[in-house]
């Protein structure tokens, strides 16, 4: 299968899926990297692992789905079975996850359906909670709202801040998001009847 992956910066997420791949853990090729950001460093990343990369810009007051329209046509020409949003930071238009539904995957740095959208670790932080962590899902039109697929926990800390808080949860992304794109390349893992499906048994 060949996987293509979505970024907006650091890449942090897409260098654990390039070593998973690279140690044969996914039995898959990253047939390309896409960017929004000129200047993310995950896009240093692909091109040291020779993986080919392309730049979308947003032009200045482009619609949101003219800009999809032309993601789109990048995603297409790289032929994917498979794409992975990681830490890509827009928002996507129903048309385009309409088209990508069955194989669109997405980390979102909390526990769903707790803390949709933005600024997750800080909302854990100020709501006193105990526990915090990250989530795999299917990519829906609603916003964070895709079956999810897998989760891990992580403790907070009384000293804990946002940043502190992040690089706990973002160790957990880098373990749990090579796994589930394993899955789904090993044909284990299907989106059916908006219900995440491993190995026939809802998740
Ligand atoms: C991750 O924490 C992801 O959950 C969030 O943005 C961060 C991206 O990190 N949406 P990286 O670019 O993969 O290092």
């Amino acid at each position: 299968p060949q996987i293509v992956v979505l970024i907006s910066g650091n890449g942090s997420n897409l260098q654990a899926i390039i070593d998973a791949v690279a140690a044969q853990k996914i039995p898959g090729s990253i047939s390309g990297v896409i960017s929004n950001k000129a200047d993310a460093f995950g896009l240093e990343r692909a091109q040291s692992a020779g993986i080919p990369t392309v730049v979308v810009t947003a032009n200045k007051g482009e619609a949101r789905e003219d800009y999809d329209q032309r993601l789109a046509r990048e995603i297409r020409a790289l032929t994917p079975d498979c794409i992975v949003l990681a830490g890509f930071m827009r928002i996507l238009s129903e048309a385009f996850i309409n088209e990508f539904a069955e194989i669109l995957l997405n980390v979102h740095p909390s526990l769903l359906p707790k803390y949709r959208g933005l600024n997750t670790h800080q909302r854990a932080i100020d709501a006193g909670d105990k526990e915090h962590g990250c989530s795999i899902h299917f990519v829906t039109a609603e916003l964070d709202g895709g079956p999810i697929i897998l989760q891990a926990k992580v403790p907070v800390f009384p000293e804990d801040d946002a940043g502190s808080l992040a690089e706990r949860v973002q160790t957990q992304e880098r373990q749990i998001y090579p796994l589930v794109v394993k899955w789904f390349c090993e044909g284990r893992l299907k989106k059916l009847n908006d219900k995440a499906v491993l190995d026939e048994k809802e998740l």
